[in-house]
């Protein structure tokens, strides 16, 4: 004879094995967004750093002559461009006008911002069209073989 106390029900099994699925479940969704959301590694001075997606000798245009996109740093877009004269510079890539994302042209040697046509110059200085303000800066670090650096860039807190 089936007692209650010695041995789970099978509705019991039932429901706990459905509670388990659903902890999983929430566990493999909330994994990934926590990770997005996390900030990024932090120097001992509270500053944001991390290495750019590609080295100083893959910033080229493309064959159709795209640069290579902003990457996410820190939950903000982050462009690096090349100056003539070789100096490897990072900055936001959002437009102080009204938040669009810039361009580095390199044809120009300028950075563009195509929704209302403002344009900054390599050092991210206002030059042109509506933005008020220069662009935001970060700092550049090289680190690694000459010609192919790796491309580190960091930000005060
Ligand atoms: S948003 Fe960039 S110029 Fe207006």
């Amino acid at each position: 004879m089936f007692t209650q106390g010695k041995k789970p029900s099978r509705r019991g099994w039932l429901l706990q094995t459905l509670w388990a699925a659903i902890a999983i479940t929430a566990a493999v969704i909330a994994y990934p967004v926590v990770m997005f959301l996390r900030p990024r590694r932090a120097t001992k001075s509270g500053a944001m750093e991390m290495v750019a997606p590609y080295r100083v000798n893959e910033l080229r245009p493309d064959s159709e002559g795209n640069w290579p996109p902003p990457f996410n740093f820190g939950g903000k877009p982050c462009m690096v461009v090349v100056t003539p004269d070789g100096e490897v510079l990072a900055f936001n890539a959002i437009c102080t006008h009204l938040d669009c994302t810039v361009l580095y042209r390199p044809g120009e040697s300028d950075i563009f911002c195509p929704c209302h046509n403002g344009v900054y110059d390599l050092h991210g200085r206002n030059i042109s069209g509506p933005p008020p303000r220069p662009l935001e800066q970060y700092k550049v670090t090289l680190r690694g073989t000459p010609g192919q650096e790796e491309i580190i860039v960091s930000r005060s807190s």
